[in-house]
């Protein structure tokens, strides 16, 4: 390469060329998310599936046989309801309930906005509920101490599991008997730690979750009444007529998406092991800085897409920006918790203090199936350097 003239000669010497032309590029930035689905050979076969039976939508074979898959991952009876998204799912699970309309539905405000919405769609109303500050989700002793109101008010419980996370569903099970609410999971990012249908739960199949499908999501239940309310609401009220049973929508998934999750089905023992590998090796090399606290089991005994950490106190936004100035990109996933969102700025909330706490001490570091050990290393360097400034 020619040298540009006007360079100073001192800054020239046979054998270097000058630093303006030698000094190493800046990292590239490291996203927060690099999603992956599965590449289109793997989808290939479910496509010609669905070419050769000339059925698009309306539970063709691809579809059907995704639900059956996803099934078996629960005891025998479990029933899976495919649905256009985890945040419709909800909406509709919540409808089939045959909730009285306009209750109170007592949820976290520590969880993604999609919960809240689903509730307000539903025709019911948040009532926003601190969470316990270990586990990060809503406590069922922390509900039942809202009686008597509760048992006035509320018609349901949504626990949600936090970025993944399962709640300890016997004690939620245990709540519903004894107070005889319906309480419905929403798991959206629990695809790997969700094996048990005994509670209604709600899974997403968005692409940025573990499996997905683009855009999707499943309720799994062993209720085979609620599931069957759950997929009139998905198919305009429709069931083996063309009389609409109860008014509904039109929520389905096509065979496209079908082939998608089959697909993705098939790769997810690897995948999985691919996840987990990339938590165990961000664990590790995270080792040395004790203030970073993980989510309890994540990494090891279950994965999810996002690696959320706890951080001192109050440190979160700081972070954030120390890492964002040395190309590490970072996401608060949950915002401030949804009571500070314009849109729920007017429901019903106890006092949050855990939830307050923990939107300014916990922070999406970036995570992803393919992260190789340089990013790693580079994640972990420049965390460590963001909290020994701190
Ligand atoms: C806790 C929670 N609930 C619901 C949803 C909504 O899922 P979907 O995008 O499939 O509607 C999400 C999405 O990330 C979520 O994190």
């Amino acid at each position: 390469m020619a040298l540009p003239r006007a360079l100073p000669l001192d800054t020239v010497t046979p054998d270097a060329a000058p630093a303006s032309l030698t000094a190493p590029k800046p990292a590239a930035a490291i996203a927060v998310a690099r999603p992956r689905m599965p590449p289109a050979e793997a989808i290939l076969p479910y496509l010609q599936q669905i070419d050769e039976a000339r059925w698009y939508s309306n539970f063709g074979a691809v579809l059907l046989g995704l639900e059956r898959r996803i099934a078996e991952r629960f005891a025998p009876g479990a029933q899976v309801v495919t649905v256009a998204n985890a945040t419709q799912a909800l909406t509709l699970t919540l409808k089939a309930m045959d909730l009285k309309p306009g209750g109170y539905v007592v949820m976290p405000s520590w969880t993604f906005v999609a919960t809240a919405h689903a509730v307000i769609a539903a025709g019911l109303k948040p009532w926003f509920v601190d969470v316990d500050s270990k586990t990060w989700m809503l406590d069922p002793a922390t509900v039942i101490a809202l009686s008597p109101e509760l048992a006035r008010e509320a018609v349901a419980v949504i626990p949600v599991c936090a970025f993944g996370a399962m709640p300890d569903l016997a004690a939620w099970r245990s709540f519903r008997e004894f107070t005889g609410l319906p309480v419905l999971l929403d798991a959206a990012a629990a695809f790997d730690a969700l094996d048990d249908a005994r509670l209604p739960a709600v899974v997403s199949l968005h692409a940025t979750k573990v499996l997905g499908v683009g855009e999707g999501g499943f309720l799994v239940t062993d209720d085979a009444d609620l599931a069957h309310r759950v997929r009139l609401q998905t198919n305009f009220g429709f069931h083996g007529s063309r009389d609409s049973q109860v008014a509904a929508t039109n929520s389905k998934l096509s065979e496209y998406a079908g082939a998608v999750g089959m697909a993705a089905l098939d790769a997810w023992p690897v995948d999985r092991l691919r996840f987990l590998r990339a938590g165990q090796m961000l664990r590790i090399a995270l080792m040395g800085c004790p203030e970073v606290r993980f989510q309890e089991g994540w990494g090891a005994d279950w994965t999810t897409s996002v690696c959320t950490v706890g951080l001192p106190p109050g440190s979160a936004a700081q972070v954030a920006q120390s890492l964002r100035a040395e190309g590490v990109d970072t996401r608060a996933w949950w915002g401030g918790g949804c009571h500070t969102s314009t849109a729920f700025l007017d429901c019903r909330r106890e006092a949050l203090p855990a939830t307050e706490a923990l939107a300014a001490s916990t922070l999406g570091l970036p995570f992803f199936i393919d992260m190789d050990g340089d990013e790693i290393a580079r994640i972990a360097a420049v965390l460590d350097r963001a909290l020994g400034a701190g």
